[in-house]
């Protein structure tokens, strides 16, 4: 069949205007699910601390964007968790990708950069006060000693710890932060955790593996997937373990 000149003109862009709109609702729809299973993950695991009796604060490491941040807020708030908020982050998006355990095409230096400013006004217009929250500007580098409880301005009693750092270097030196500051029954969550290479493990997960791999004192329970991405865990003492499982012997 002859189609005329002009038709055939025509149909290609059609075409593309068809392709275009379903990528960019596919887009829009994963964007909402994974929205949505960081919602649910926040929900649940405030209120199983609440219920659980666990009290401190809410650390999270990389936070452009506030997204999380926010949801965050609005679970605590809402299951009467008392929760003080901490943002950790460069608010100059990533730093670059320091060897092969942060490769990822995803990781890009620079991206993901929101001013400590424009951080501020997202929160605020959800009406979250600036004495509900303290943000760290910076490299973890520069912000998070490498160990010990001593750098004053920082969290020493965590329950809810969100890591969204993408990099795994990056993430061995919040791990290193937290090293002192495990305490049994807070919850450890990976935003990133199955964003692995093609070919090697890398990122969150294997920054995670190296740390238990060290860890006498305190094992990691899986506990909430978050999306397709993420994973969380309870944090468990040995010694309350070995005791569970040994009865007084230990
Ligand atoms: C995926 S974004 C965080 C998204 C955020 N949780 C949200 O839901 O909107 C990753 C963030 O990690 C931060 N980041 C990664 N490595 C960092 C480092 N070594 N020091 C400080 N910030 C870092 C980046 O600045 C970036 O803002």
């Amino acid at each position: 069949m002859n189609f005329p000149q002009e038709l055939k003109r025509l149909v290609p862009v059609k075409l593309r205007v068809i392709r275009s709109n379903a990528i960019h609702a596919l887009r829009r729809d994963s964007a909402y699910y994974e929205h949505e299973g960081r919602r649910e993950f926040f929900q649940k695991a405030f209120r199983g601390l609440q219920f659980n009796g666990i009290p401190g604060d809410y650390a999270e490491f990389g936070c452009c964007g506030a997204m999380t941040f926010r949801l965050a807020y609005a679970a605590a708030r809402q299951c009467a968790h008392s929760a003080r908020l901490w943002a950790f982050d460069s608010f100059q998006g990533l730093p670059p990708q320091a060897g092969q355990a942060d490769s990822h095409p995803m990781w890009v230096e620079g991206d993901m950069s929101m001013s400590l400013k424009d951080f501020r006004s997202v929160c605020a217009s959800v009406g979250m006060k600036e004495s509900d929250y303290t943000a760290v500007a910076g490299f973890y580098g520069d912000t998070l000693e490498p160990a010990g409880l001593s750098t004053p301005n920082r969290p020493d009693r965590l329950a809810l710890v969100y890591i969204d750092c993408d990099l795994y270097s990056s993430t061995v030196q919040v791990l290193q932060f937290l090293a002192p500051r495990l305490r049994h029954g807070m919850v450890v969550a990976f935003d990133d955790y199955f964003c692995t290479s093609a070919d090697a493990v890398s990122g969150e997960r294997l920054a995670m593996l190296e740390f238990l791999d060290g860890q006498t004192d305190f094992a990691f329970l899986p506990y909430l997937p978050i999306g397709w991405h993420g994973m969380s865990f309870i944090v468990e003492n040995r010694r309350l373990l070995n005791r569970a499982a040994h009865g007084e012997k230990v």
